[in-house]
């Protein structure tokens, strides 16, 4: 199997779904290589990792960190690093960060939330050789400033915004746009008028591909349950099972048996 690039993510607008999930380490990262075409290390792992209400909280560091763990985990998937919250605030910042992500992290792409403000960062990533797929609609890293995660594409303006945002990033070179938490009907729309693959998470099945964050489509982040969330798997419940019966087999003097020990 070859490795996924970014001009094969984007030849297969109109022709096959896009697979993307998160991963944070190389041990899980391991296990969906080659199975999904993208692997995104994306900032939700403040939450699902790290413990921390919302994506705010991480920085350059701990993405670089996490960044380079799933590198070493995959072979054939893209690898698709997030830009954390304030490592973008200027397009020269941008510029600054995303190249550690590539030269440190040895991501294939950089992600990035946000909306025509961030155009000119697009641009100068895109024009730098930096492949850039735009996250847009719900953006979570705007959770604190817009009091909550809200669905979006519910009104004129906003799907004017977002019609605007879908043909400005195709003209600066995005290879991929995220659009999360959009209703389906004008997910689809956009979709249809975008040249490159619309990733949806949250937002209906007439996009391009679907994406969801690993721990929550395989039960192991019980906090909160989206409703656009499958789960593939009781991950928690079957480990839960798993610690405690390693316990209790300590405890008990079942564990270890003669043929585990010398
Ligand atoms: O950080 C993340 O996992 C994401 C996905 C929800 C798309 O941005």
């Amino acid at each position: 199997m070859q490795k996924i690039s970014v001009s094969s993510i984007r030849k297969k607008k109109g022709k096959e779904k896009i697979t993307m999930i998160t991963a944070y380490d190389a041990l899980m990262a391991k296990i969906f290589d080659g199975e999904v075409e993208v692997i995104l290390v994306g900032d939700s792992l403040a939450m699902s990792f790290g413990g921390y209400k919302d994506t705010l909280s991480i920085n350059m560091d701990n993405m670089l960190y996490h960044t380079m763990a799933v590198k070493r985990g995959v072979q054939h998937s893209l690898i698709v690093a997030d830009m954390p919250f304030g490592s973008y605030n200027s397009p020269k910042q941008a510029l600054k960060n995303a190249t550690k992500l590539y030269q440190q992290g040895g991501a294939d792409a950089i992600k990035l939330e946000g909306g025509l403000e961030r155009l000119k960062h697009i641009q100068l990533l895109t024009q730098s050789g930096i492949a850039v797929m735009a996250h847009i609609g719900l953006k979570p890293q705007f959770v604190r400033a817009e009091g909550g995660y809200k669905i979006q594409g519910k009104d004129d303006v906003q799907i004017s915004t977002l019609k605007q945002e879908v043909e400005a990033f195709n003209q600066v070179g995005v290879f991929a746009i995220v659009l999360e938490g959009v209703k389906s009907e004008v997910a689809a729309k956009l979709t249809k008028i975008s040249d490159v693959p619309i990733i949806g998470i949250g937002s209906g099945k007439e996009v391009d591909g679907q994406v969801l964050v690993w721990s929550d489509a395989f039960g192991f982040f019980e906090e909160f349950q989206p409703r656009f969330v499958r789960r593939y798997l009781e991950g928690r419940k079957l480990l839960k099972q798993a610690i405690q019966e390693f316990a209790a087999d300590i405890k008990n003097g079942y564990f270890p048996s003669d043929q585990e020990s010398y």
